[in-house]
């Protein structure tokens, strides 16, 4: 382990018009295609299997396998989707990816469209970044005009045609079976499985629906070998990853270091916290994963290690709070973003969410009656593993965890009102209008 930055995905972020074709390929940019081209598909799936890499969009999943199970006997054509739709509270890693080196992301959309034997690839990405839409969807057109896509590409008989699709902004389409749907033009709701996606996915043809990151990692991995990606991070999490750094620290930000790297040696990069505070709780990968403390600082920031505290390493969004945070107010913010971002289409999420917030508020103000904690922690458990979809799973992480690790400010919610406790403008980033005690 080492507690460097390993700028590979980020590298050229801060070059003169990094977007640009000929600025990409002027660092070397679509020289690994041209490698790619030359190797089998098959050779591509080894690489990839090879260097480890797990994918980046939150579960974790090996990548590689995940191309190997894409049926190649089925007749029906195979397509990749590209999951761009990042909406999980304090993930911001594909985003800036996107807007500053499209190209990255759409040479590993070629190459692993040719791994994978797909003639048709889609980038679908949330609605609301339309800036990022627009430069992706420039990339593209680029892209064809240099030869890298469409009929024949480079000389080698082999065809693909990349679609820039945006989503109408909808967290759970990024889950990736609504994320298929969606794109088929229907209401956006997860899809029971089997059949997998790898068996039946886009229009019930083979799919393979990985994440930004993991997409534009191939490059790297084809072109320098999985040896070189292998060689960073721990053993059963390789490479490198983006860890997005944001809330009560001094420089928040994108943070390129090999897996394993730990917190306080992130927050070190990150010129540490913001003045004169301490770290009270943080996010691991996003509201999704379960708080930790400052008893963490010390984890390894890889799969198994987080797993192994009791959370998961989700998408790496480490979001930090300090002391002056009311542990109350940031799970009723999270909750009330899954209440409002829940499909609707069971209802252990659909109702319990709501509950939950009605709950959270009470704490909030004070006002919590004898068993309420109970109460709270029943709702979460009738809705965690008895949804359909992992939003749910996710929305009661943060509940239980607060609880878990900050009791007693619950129970202080028997009494006094977490904004006597934890002023806004002692823990806002920004200064903030407050009315009446709270804002
Ligand atoms: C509610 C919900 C939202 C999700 N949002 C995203 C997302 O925005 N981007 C993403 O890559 N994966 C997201 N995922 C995970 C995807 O379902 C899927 O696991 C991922 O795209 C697979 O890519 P990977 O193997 O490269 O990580 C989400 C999952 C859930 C349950
Ligand atoms: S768990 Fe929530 S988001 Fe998932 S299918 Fe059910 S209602 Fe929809």
């Amino acid at each position: 382990m080492t507690d460097t930055l390993t700028p590979v995905l980020s590298a050229n972020w801060a070059d003169e018009r990094a977007w640009k074709i000929a600025n990409y390929e002027h660092r070397g940019g679509y020289t690994a295609l041209r490698t790619a081209l030359a190797m089998t598909p098959d050779q591509i799936i080894g690489e990839v299997k090879d260097a480890g890499l797990r994918g980046r969009g939150g579960a974790g999943f090996p990548t590689g396998m995940k191309w190997s199970f894409v049926p190649q006997d089925n007749p029906n054509p195979k397509y990749l989707v590209v999951n761009a739709d990042e909406s999980e509270p304090g993930t911001c890693k594909d985003i800036p990816l996107m807007m500053a080196s499209p190209h990255t992301l759409v040479e590993g959309v070629i190459i692993s469209s040719y791994a994978i034997r797909a003639h048709h690839a889609f980038i679908y990405v949330r609605g609301e970044v339309l800036h990022v839409i627009r430069r992706l969807q420039q990339a593209v057109r680029e892209a064809y005009s240099a030869g890298y896509l469409g009929k024949n590409i480079l000389g080698t008989g082999y065809d693909l045609e990349i679609v820039v699709h945006a989503g109408a902004g909808a967290y759970i389409c990024g889950e990736e079976t609504a994320l298929l749907d969606s794109l088929e033009g229907r209401r956006g709701q997860p899809r029971l499985r089997p059949p997998f996606p790898a068996v039946a996915g886009l229009y019930a043809c083979p799919t393979v629906i990985n994440n930004v990151e993991s997409i534009a990692s191939v490059p790297g991995i084809v072109g320098k070998g999985a040896g070189w990606f292998a060689s960073m991070g721990t053993e059963k999490s390789k490479g490198h990853g983006i860890f997005s750094l944001s809330g009560h620290v001094a420089r928040p930000g994108q943070y390129e270091a090999p897996m394993g790297i730990t917190l306080r040696e992130l927050i070190d990069l990150g010129g540490g916290m913001r003045n004169g505070h301490a770290l009270k709780f943080f996010t691991p990968g996003g509201s999704s994963t379960q708080i930790l403390t400052g008893d963490h600082l010390d984890m390894p920031l890889d799969f198994d290690s987080v797993m192994a505290a009791g959370s998961l390493l989700g998408t790496r969004a480490l979001q930090i709070f300090d002391e002056t945070t009311s542990v109350v107010r940031t799970t009723l913010r999270w909750i009330e973003f899954y209440k409002h971002e829940s499909c609707g289409k069971c209802t252990p999420c659909r109702e319990g969410n709501w509950w939950l917030v009605q709950m959270l508020k009470k704490f909030e103000a004070g006002q919590a009656e004898d068993g309420d904690i109970e109460k709270m922690l029943d709702v979460a458990d009738n809705i965690g593993g008895k949804s359909f979809c992992a939003l749910a799973d996710g929305a009661v992480a943060c509940v239980t965890s607060a609880v878990h690790q900050f009791r007693s400010e619950f129970e202080a919610g028997y009494r006094t009102p977490a904004w006597e406790l934890f002023p806004y403008e002692r823990s806002a980033l920004f200064p903030v209008k407050t009315a009446g005690g709270h804002a």
